[in-house]
């Protein structure tokens, strides 16, 4: 599965987030597009089920863009909102039926024939890893959906997909405020059998900026900055440096909404702390020194 080495997150884009028109997710995704970011990250529900849509008005009006760009989306969470009026409580569906009527409605909602990559959004207490299996082997060969994988799942939840399925991905989150992932054997297993890693709220969804006055956010701003005056970089660039040197090669999925901000995130691939600037950030982060 090629994605760009950043992914564009959709989450905010629609009424989740800023309210995009489709002239404005036009200049969004050729902005992703002349800064080298192709793939774009969606779900069925965000928006309450309308965002996919809205990006794919903006595909049919320039047919152009879809060879261009790779779509991930998910499915398996089911929201209560007034666009399902049938959800009676939020819950998680993994059956076969769901899965492929999901697909079914993201490849409509979004304009095209095939999803470059499908997540199972969540981990379902419910699922059957046969029943997946089965669904994502109808999507392959009907050729709706050309690479699987997973978000939010553990290492046992992963691997036993994996058993009767190829899991090519699994997204979850990491920051410099999550580093869970790190320490729950997460991306010990991508690193181990080449599943793709990919973080959402790489910048932890812009708390560190809301929470100023926070005694930790406020020590990680200033080992930013000091670093950012060494790299002459932003403090978005410095943390999401800070990400992709780990060995998993995380991908961040960028959740920003703003056309500076994903130019700044294409220069930061380029910057390559040292393992000591590293733990200067880490150790910003934990308040304390490794053990
Ligand atoms: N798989 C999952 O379960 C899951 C869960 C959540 C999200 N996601 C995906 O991950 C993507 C990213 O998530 P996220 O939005 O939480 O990621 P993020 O990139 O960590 O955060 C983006 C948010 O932080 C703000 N921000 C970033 N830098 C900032 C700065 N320097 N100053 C002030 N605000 C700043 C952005 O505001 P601006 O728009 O103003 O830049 C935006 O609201 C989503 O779009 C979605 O595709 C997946």
């Amino acid at each position: 599965m090629i994605t760009s080495n950043i992914i564009a997150g959709c989450m905010n884009l629609g009424k989740w987030g800023v309210g995009m028109s489709t002239q404005e997710y036009l200049s969004h995704i050729k902005c992703c597009l002349d800064n080298e970011i192709t793939t774009f990250d969606h779900a069925d529900i965000y928006g309450h089920y309308t965002t996919e849509a809205e990006f794919g008005d903006a595909l049919k009006y320039d047919k152009s863009i879809r060879p261009k760009i790779q779509l991930i989306t998910k499915c398996g969470i089911c929201l209560v909102t007034p666009n399902r009026p049938l959800h009676r409580i939020k819950y998680y569906n993994t059956s076969k039926t769901h899965i492929l009527a999901s697909v079914d409605q993201s490849l409509d909602n979004l304009s095209t024939d095939y999803l470059d990559l499908l997540l199972i959004h969540r981990p379902d207490p419910l699922m059957d890893p046969e029943e997946i299996a089965e669904a994502f082997h109808i999507l392959k060969q009907s050729g709706k959906v050309l690479h699987f994988g997973v978000s939010n799942f553990s290492v046992s939840q992963v691997s036993l997909l994996k058993e009767n399925f190829n899991i090519e991905v699994n997204q979850f989150e990491a920051s410099i405020l999550n580093t869970k992932s790190f320490y729950d054997g997460t991306t010990d297993y991508c690193i181990k059998t080449g599943i793709k890693a990919q973080a959402w709220s790489p910048l932890a969804a812009g708390k560190l900026q809301v929470a100023e006055d926070d005694e930790r956010s406020r020590r990680i701003l200033a080992m930013s900055s000091i670093l950012g005056e060494k790299y002459n970089a932003s403090f978005d660039q410095i943390l999401l440096s800070w990400l992709m040197k780990h060995p998993a090669n995380i991908i961040p999925v960028l959740g920003t909404t703003k056309i500076e901000r994903l130019k700044a995130a294409k220069d930061a691939i380029k910057i390559n702390l040292t393992r000591e600037e590293w733990h200067m950030l880490l150790r910003a982060a934990i308040g304390h020194d490794v053990p």
